[in-house]
């Protein structure tokens, strides 16, 4: 990179939530899909467009003058204008789509007090959604839109991967499971879908855990699925003995590396020596694309400033630190998917 580009690079950094503002416009408002629809007829120019969504030809002006030196739109030499490749995704992938409302109705606002957080190591900018000490008291209270943005996060990095690992661990036929941060309850429900006679425990804090049972509930496993509540940071958090396997996905990476240590010992303690306990995660370590490495530093920049302050989204090497710490030994480590391990452990022999 020459210096003339390392400047630039600089600009847009500097001018970020601009660009990230038009883009929530440029989607909100219809305008990119308006540009796709009409594509076929070489594309429309910002006048149509201004009349077609009934917007003033200023406010598209201005946001098409950004979206086209931020390579979200092109325009030909007779003023069409047409997605760019970035404009198409930013529109239309999945990914894409889950991110940037994940960062406008949940963290935009928050990530406002990220350097507090920095130097607190609190969720300073959690206030912005609600007054709870960390974001998971909160869920079941946030407003819809911000609801509904953090569900679709949540259940996007975990729901591709649950086809692969029920294959996986009903081969263990557990006839009881712990699903240790259960939130909806969206797993226990498949694993009931998946295999007649397993039974399940939910363990999640109290708000979590009525949503999740209420859900349990509408798909009629309420004979099957039960509740345990907790709180990990509480002073001595107890699980109930006899799992076969206890299921945690996308749950330690809320927590600090001290708290991790805690809540697998007493895990572990609750375990017979046949058990296994079986941790899915996203590590930056394992990933083999940049992107992926990206929005994984992301996401732990919202842990520190909305979800509690001290956690992130770890290395696999830091968790087989703490699992030997906790008790625990590693029996099998599995690919999931193209960005998830499986990790499988049983207690050490005593
Ligand atoms: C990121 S969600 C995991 C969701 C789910 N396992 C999945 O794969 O999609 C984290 C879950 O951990 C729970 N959790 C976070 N902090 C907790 C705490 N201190 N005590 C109990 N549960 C907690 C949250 O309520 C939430 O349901």
């Amino acid at each position: 990179m020459n210096a003339l580009e390392a400047l630039e690079e600089a600009h847009k950094i500097a001018f970020a939530p601009f660009v990230f503002q038009a883009s929530v416009s440029l989607r909100k408002l219809g305008i990119l899909n308006y540009i796709f629809d009409q594509r076929k007829k070489g594309g429309p120019t910002a006048e149509e467009i201004s009349e077609t969504l009934s917007l003033s030809p200023y406010g598209v002006g201005v946001l098409l003058e950004i979206a086209l030196t931020s390579n979200i739109v092109s325009k030909n030499e007779t003023d069409n204008y047409e997605l760019t490749k970035v404009g198409y995704f930013l529109n239309y992938n999945e990914t894409a789509s889950v991110n940037l409302n994940f960062t406008h109705d949940v963290c935009y606002k928050g990530l406002f007090h990220l350097n507090e957080s920095i130097k607190t190591g609190k969720p300073e900018g959690l206030k912005e959604l609600g007054q709870w000490p960390t974001i998971y008291e909160g869920l079941s209270q946030m407003k819809p839109d911000e609801q509904k943005a953090w569900f679709d996060f949540d259940h996007h990095y975990s729901d591709d991967i649950f086809a692969e690992a029920l294959q996986k661990i009903f081969e263990r036929k557990p006839k009881k499971l712990f699903d240790i941060g259960g939130n909806t309850g969206k797993f226990s429900i498949r694993c009931c879908d998946f295999d007649t006679d397993v039974k399940v425990t939910i363990v999640d804090l109290p708000g979590q855990l009525k949503m999740a049972l209420a859900n349990a509930k509408d798909n009629g496993f309420e004979d099957r699925i039960k509740g345990h509540a907790i709180d990990w940071l509480s002073q001595n958090p107890q699980i109930p003995t006899g799992a076969d396997l206890i299921w945690m996905c996308q749950f330690l990476d809320c927590f600090s590396e001290d708290e991790i240590v805690k809540v697998l010992s007493t895990c572990a303690e609750s375990m017979e020596s046949e058990a296994e306990l079986v941790i899915v995660e996203t590590f930056t370590d394992r990933q083999e694309f940049r992107a992926s490495q990206f929005i994984l530093e992301a996401t732990s920049l919202y842990f520190t400033v909305l979800a509690n302050g001290n956690s992130k989204m770890y290395p696999a090497s830091v968790f087989l630190r703490l699992l030997d710490k906790a008790g625990l030994q590693l029996q099998e480590d599995i690919a999931l998917g193209d960005y998830h391990t499986m990790l499988v452990c049983k207690k050490k022999a005593s």
